[in-house]
């Protein structure tokens, strides 16, 4: 299997200096810590306090076998949910199928059906895509850890009363359910109305759960390969398993972030995938990395307001965008490039204008030369400009590689969590503005 790899040298002060760039010294000073964080993340594994590790080794026959029944009977699959109840599938789309996947014809998605995810409420484009669907043909996927989110549980309203019109007592077979195992009214609702379900297991909170069957059944009703995927998870496991800040690519990665934060003032952590295909990893990571980390009390209750802003870019697209900030702004950001080596497609650019000397460099070269070297040149500016960052590198964007990076950067998480003295895993601010919504409908 090839793995993917982190390249950190420029984050390093020898390349940067020592005012923004890391020394070895720094680094390495952490693995005292780095030694307690990782006895503590593993002993509460042992006790099963934290499935998310365990999720590469499940039985996945159910939700392969459920995916087999979709295709024969729909055209459509539409995602009802939001946070971390989405991002995964999007990512997961994004990284594996066909970029233009929902315009194949039916035969050249292999005879899956259309994947679309509404993670808004926004009313004109919900009501557009309803109506832009065969409700007959279309199954619901309502996927809601909580089994009370108001965004999903009202989507599912609405769903709910256009099927019934439609079928009468038959609107329940276009519906699935995956919730919590026992709790939450849409458990309840799920179990009183007969409705098909699956299960976010216990203790595995939204942006920890694409490994659940809230990421892994909209993947294989798509026909993305998910036993590659969690082929990819374990073998990444593996590697996590090590102690070592410098052998453990998750450790590795998120000291790099959180000296950088708290030692250099790096409070922003750009990544940028020069790959369409790993577009949204940088989405999902978003969520994940600040909804984890951004945190006002420590795990001694103090005031500590932590949390580095994560944010998505796009190469090349970004370069005619943000790169010019990047460069040249403030001195608060660290850079992850995401680079492919081998693309699942080459592009040749032909030698129309090899007799014109402004157009004749890029004749007879591809695309998937020029956006590796425009990275390259990102990099070079970067660094040249004093710039921490590193990069993360792909064989291919292949099941096991986009498995490997979402594991290591859920473990990441994690660990940063304990580097930070906070605890990764709740989300008071979010749940805060949750109630305030339920107050005021209440209310009014
Ligand atoms: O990561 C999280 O816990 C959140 O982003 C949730 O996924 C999000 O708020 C949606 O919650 P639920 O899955 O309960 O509807």
């Amino acid at each position: 299997m090839s793995e993917i790899t982190i390249n950190y040298a420029n984050m390093l002060s020898d390349k940067i200096g020592k005012e923004h760039g890391l020394t070895l010294d720094e680094l390495k000073s952490l693995q005292p810590l780095a030694g307690k964080i990782h006895d503590l993340l593993k002993v509460k594994r042992e006790k099963g306090e934290l499935p998310f590790f365990d999720l590469p080794y499940q039985d996945i026959t159910e939700i392969l076998n459920y995916a087999g029944h979709v295709k024969d009977r729909f055209d459509n699959f539409v995602v009802l949910g939001i946070g971390g109840s989405a991002l995964g599938t999007i990512a997961l789309q994004t990284a594996l199928n066909n970029s233009q996947y929902n315009l194949l014809s039916k035969s050249e998605r292999k005879g899956c059906p259309r994947i679309f995810v509404a993670d808004n409420i926004d009313p004109v484009q919900f009501a557009e895509m309803l109506s832009a669907l065969d409700m007959d043909k279309t199954l619901f996927n309502v996927v809601t850890k909580s089994g009370s989110t108001a965004e999903t549980m009202s989507q599912f309203m609405i769903v709910m009363d256009r099927l019934k019109k439609l079928k009468e007592d038959r609107w329940n077979e276009n519906i699935v359910v995956t919730t919590d195992r026992t709790k939450g009214i849409l458990r309840k609702i799920a179990d009183e109305m007969g409705l098909k379900s699956f299960i976010v297991p216990d203790g595995v909170g939204g942006r920890f759960s694409v490994f659940t069957p809230v990421g892994l059944l909209p993947a294989a009703v798509a026909g993305i390969d998910i036993k590659g995927l969690l082929k990819g998870a374990a073998s990444m496991d593996e590697r996590c398993r090590k102690d070592s800040i410098l052998d453990n690519p998750a450790y590795l990665y998120a000291s790099l972030l959180y000296l950088s934060d708290t030692k250099k003032g790096k409070k922003i952590a750009v990544m940028i995938p020069y790959s369409y295909a790993l577009k949204d990893i940088s989405d999902w990571f978003r969520q994940l990395w600040a909804e984890s980390l951004g945190k006002k009390y420590s795990l001694d209750g103090k005031i500590v307001n932590v949390g580095q802003t994560p944010v998505k870019s796009l190469g090349v697209t970004d370069q005619h965008s943000q790169i010019q900030l990047y460069v040249e702004g403030p001195f608060d950001k660290a850079v992850t490039f995401l680079k492919v080596e081998e693309f699942k497609s080459k592009v040749d650019i032909p030698t129309a204008f090899q007799d014109k000397k402004e157009l004749s460099y890029l004749c007879g070269r591809s695309f998937n030369e020029l956006i590796n070297i425009e990275m390259e040149g990102t990099e070079y500016a970067l660094t040249k400009n004093n710039r921490p960052n590193c990069t993360i590198v792909f064989p291919e964007a292949s099941p096991s590689a986009i498995g490997q990076i979402m594991y290591m950067l859920e473990v990441s998480t994690a660990f940063a969590g304990g580097l930070y003295n906070i605890d990764p895993f709740d989300q008071p601010g979010v749940e805060e503005g949750k109630k305030y919504t339920v107050e005021a409908l209440k209310k009014s």
